[in-house]
């Protein structure tokens, strides 16, 4: 049995800006009301540059790949996180392989929201565990903002996400001692519809329903969650799935060095760093510049601490998620 181990790792965000001050010319909202709940300032939700999930993941995956010091020929398998998709199918790991011109391997679509990257990470540091592969792309990304009600009927949830890709290559290590040394998935399907896009699905709400019906009032088709429930069950999850991993691994909170939570809403890694007694240098976030990106958050912000130095040979790096399904999961690296 081989580990893993992030190799290469890269991000995209799109160049226009939009301020919590901004969204209260489309909704009745507020700056205060926002940073006070989610501690997000501004995000980035892609206007005229034409950006689409697998473009974002595109240029996200071209910087992992230059930094990783690998050809894309090298590449064995690409996977792919979103809820975001260009298309209904096929998924966008396909776009990728043709848009980065890699050979015939396989493409591995995740559909698991703000989990996406964890669990994209288990499954390509299992195939490279049985030797399968060798490097394998890693993608999340979202392009949350064309999709969402911009009114104030919708401010609960559109206030939160925002648009951006990272990618990272995972690759063959030998010593077992180093690079991903545990992965831990869950899922709690009995609360799928707390956070929630039910149209177009087959079935309850394809598009001849809608088609059919015309309603301007049918809300089907854009985010709903139950904001408070998700947060206490995050909390929670995130706390339980944390200590799985530390202890597994024989670890305790304070041996985290580096603690990457989904940045699904500030005030919850805030309840996590307090709840391990984290320093600030021990958890990093990064939701005040980009809002919830989902599949793409962990992988943004991972990118971001190891661009700041934040992340050094030898630290013992976590990274957490939470979100729609219900589903969440924990990594658990000895960097490299
Ligand atoms: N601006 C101003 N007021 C608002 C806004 C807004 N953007 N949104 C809601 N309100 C109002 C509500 O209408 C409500 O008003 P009322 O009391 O008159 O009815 C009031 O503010 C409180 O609304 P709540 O929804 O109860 O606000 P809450 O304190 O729960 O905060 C939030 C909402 C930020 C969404 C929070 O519940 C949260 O972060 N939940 C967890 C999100 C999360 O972790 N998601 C998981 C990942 S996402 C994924 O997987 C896709």
């Amino acid at each position: 049995m081989y580990n893993s181990k992030i190799i290469g790792l890269g991000h995209f965000v799109p160049e226009n800006v939009v301020t919590n001050e901004e969204l209260s010319k489309l909704m009745d909202t507020n700056d205060a009301w926002i940073q006070e709940r989610t501690g997000i300032k501004e995000r980035r939700w892609v206007k005229d540059s034409g950006d689409t999930t697998s473009s974002m993941g595109v240029k996200a995956a071209k910087v992992a790949i230059e930094r990783a010091g690998i050809d894309k020929d090298d590449i064995d398998f690409i996977i792919f996180a979103t809820l975001s998709p260009d298309m209904y199918f096929p998924g966008p790991g396909v776009q990728v392989q043709e848009a980065l011109n890699i050979k015939t391997v396989g493409a591995l679509d995740i559909r698991n929201q703000c989990s996406g990257f964890v669990y994209a990470i288990s499954v390509a540091d299992n195939f490279i565990k049985t030797g399968m592969y060798k490097n394998i792309l890693v993608i999340g990304s979202e392009l949350h903002s064309h999709g969402l009600d911009k009114t104030t009927r919708g401010r609960g949830v559109s206030v939160i996400f925002g648009d951006g890709a990272g990618a990272a290559i995972l690759s063959r290590e030998e010593d077992n001692t180093k690079g991903i040394l545990s992965t831990h998935l869950h899922s709690q399907g009995e609360h799928a519809e707390e956070l929630v896009l039910v149209a177009p699905g087959m079935g309850k709400r394809w598009v001849n329903d809608i088609l059919a019906d015309n309603d301007p009032n049918d809300e089907s088709y854009f985010p709903h969650m139950n904001g408070q429930f998700v947060f206490k069950n995050a909390v929670v999850r995130f706390s339980e799935v944390i200590m799985e991993g530390l202890q597994k691994n024989n670890l305790k909170p304070e041996n985290i060095d580096m603690l990457i939570p989904h940045q699904a809403n500030l005030r919850i890694s805030q309840f996590i760093q307090k709840k391990f007694q984290l320093s600030d240098d021990q958890v990093f976030n990064n939701i005040q510049k980009y809002g919830n990106t989902t599949a793409a958050s962990i992988p943004i912000a991972l990118t971001e601490a190891w661009e700041q130095g934040k992340i050094k040979s030898g630290d013992t790096v976590v990274l957490a998620a939470f979100g729609s399904g219900f589903t969440w999961g924990s990594v658990i690296i000895k960097w490299q």
